[in-house]
C-alpha cells in the first residue's frame, strides 16, 4: 500500500506569500518557477508535454525505450528508484520496466495530487513494489524522507535541473548525492542546447497553453493569496538568452499598474516583466561542471538523435 506525506497546507500559503513578496520586491522582480504547480498548473504543464513545438517529453520517453537495456546494465540490480518532480508516472514506469529488479519507488513531488496520482499509477503498474509519494520540495530534503531502503538510484528527468540557476543547481545536486545515500547514483535528464526557433517554439506555443501555464503564477496568487492580478494586464513573453545559454519566461505588464498581496503592494511600469522561469540547456562542458559541482562523476551519457537531449547516469565522485 502506497502512503503520502504532505506538507501542511498552511505552512504551504504562508511560503507561497513570502515568496511572491520578495520575488516581487526585486529588482528586477523574478519569482521562483516550483509554485507554477498547483493542480491547475500541473494539468497545464501536463498539456505542454503533448504540444508538437514541445520536444523534450517525448525525446526523453523515446531515450528511456531505447536505451533501457543499456541504463539497466549500468545501473545493476536492486536499487531504490527516488524520482525527484516527478510530474506524471509515465517516465518512471519506463524506468522501472527496464530496471532489473528494483527494489522500490518514492517520489518527492511538491504538487500533492500529481504525488498521489504518480505513487497510484507506478503500484498499479508494479503491484508487488514497495512504493511511497511525498508531496514536498526536493529542495528541502533533509531528514524529511531520507529513511528507506538503500543503494538507491536517483532520477531527475524532465531537465528540471534547468530551471535552476547554476549557483544554485550544484548545491542542489550535492544535497541529492545526500539524500541518496553511499553508492547512490543519479539518472540526470538535461536538455541540451539547440537552434533559437526551436527552443523559443518550445516555450511560446501556437496554441498559447505555455502563455497559460505562465499566467497561472498570477491566477493561484489571486487565488490562494487573495492577490488582485489583472491577468489581462500581462502577456507572456520566451526568449533565449544565448549568453546564458537559457530560456526566460516572462509576465510583461501591458501598461502601468499596481498589484497588492497580503497587503504590500508592488507598482509596475508599462513593459516591467515578471522573470517568472529560467530554463537552462546544456552542453558537455556544462553538463560536466554542473555534476562535478554537485561532487558527482558522470558515468555515462545517453543523447537522443532526434532533438539533442541527455540522459547522464551519475556516481557519487570518489576524487
Ligand atoms: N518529471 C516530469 C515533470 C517535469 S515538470 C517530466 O519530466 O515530464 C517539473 C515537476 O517537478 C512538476 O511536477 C513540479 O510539480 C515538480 N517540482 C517543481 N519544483 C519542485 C520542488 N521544488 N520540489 C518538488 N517538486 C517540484
Ligand atoms: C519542468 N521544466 C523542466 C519545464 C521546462 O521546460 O523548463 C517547465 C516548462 N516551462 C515552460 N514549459 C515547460
Amino acid at each position: 500500500m502506497n502512503q503520502l506525506t504532505r506538507l501542511h497546507p498552511d505552512l504551504e500559503r504562508a511560503l507561497f506569500a513570502e515568496d511572491m513578496i520578495a520575488g516581487l520586491s526585486k529588482s528586477p522582480k523574478a519569482t521562483p518557477p516550483k509554485w507554477f504547480y498547483d493542480a491547475a498548473g500541473s494539468a497545464l504543464f501536463g498539456e505542454i508535454t503533448r504540444l508538437p513545438e514541445y520536444y523534450p517529453t517525448r525525446t526523453e520517453m523515446a531515450l528511456l525505450a531505447a536505451r533501457g537495456g543499456d541504463i539497466a546494465a549500468a545501473v545493476g540490480p536492486g536499487r531504490t528508484v527516488v524520482e525527484y518532480g516527478s510530474g506524471s508516472a509515465a517516465k518512471a514506469i519506463a524506468l522501472l520496466g527496464a530496471l532489473e529488479a528494483p527494489a522500490g519507488y518514492l517520489c518527492v513531488e511538491i504538487d500533492p495530487g500529481a504525488a498521489r496520482a504518480t505513487a497510484h499509477e507506478v503500484e498499479l503498474a508494479f503491484p508487488d513494489l514497495p512504493v511511497r509519494g511525498v508531496a514536498g520540495d526536493f529542495t528541502h530534503l533533509q531528514g524529511e524522507v531520507a529513511s528507506g531502503t538503500r543503494p538507491r538510484l536517483g532520477f531527475f528527468p524532465g531537465s528540471t535541473i534547468g530551471n535552476f540557476p547554476p549557483e544554485e543547481a550544484g548545491p542542489l545536486l550535492a544535497a541529492m548525492r545526500e539524500h541518496l545515500g553511499p553508492g547512490g547514483q543519479l539518472l540526470l535528464g538535461a536538455d541540451l542546447i539547440k537552434d533559437d526557433a526551436v527552443l523559443e517554439a518550445a516555450y511560446d506555443d501556437a496554441a498559447g497553453v505555455t502563455a497559460r501555464f505562465n499566467l497561472n503564477l498570477l491566477e493561484r496568487a489571486n487565488r490562494e493569496l487573495g492577490a488582485d492580478f489583472d491577468l489581462a494586464g500581462f502577456d507572456h513573453r520566451a526568449i533565449w538568452n544565448v549568453a546564458a545559454a537559457r530560456i526566460e519566461m516572462h509576465l510583461v505588464a501591458r501598461h502601468a499598474q499596481t498589484v497588492t498581496i497580503d497587503g504590500h503592494r508592488f507598482d509596475f511600469a508599462a513593459g516591467e516583466t515578471i522573470h517568472t522561469e529560467s530554463s537552462y540547456k546544456f552542453d558537455e562542458s556544462r553538463l560536466k561542471s554542473l555534476a562535478y559541482a554537485g561532487g558527482w562523476s558522470i558515468d555515462q551519457v545517453w543523447t537522443a538523435p532526434e532533438q539533442p537531449f541527455a540522459l547522464a547516469l551519475l556516481t557519487a565522485d570518489l576524487r
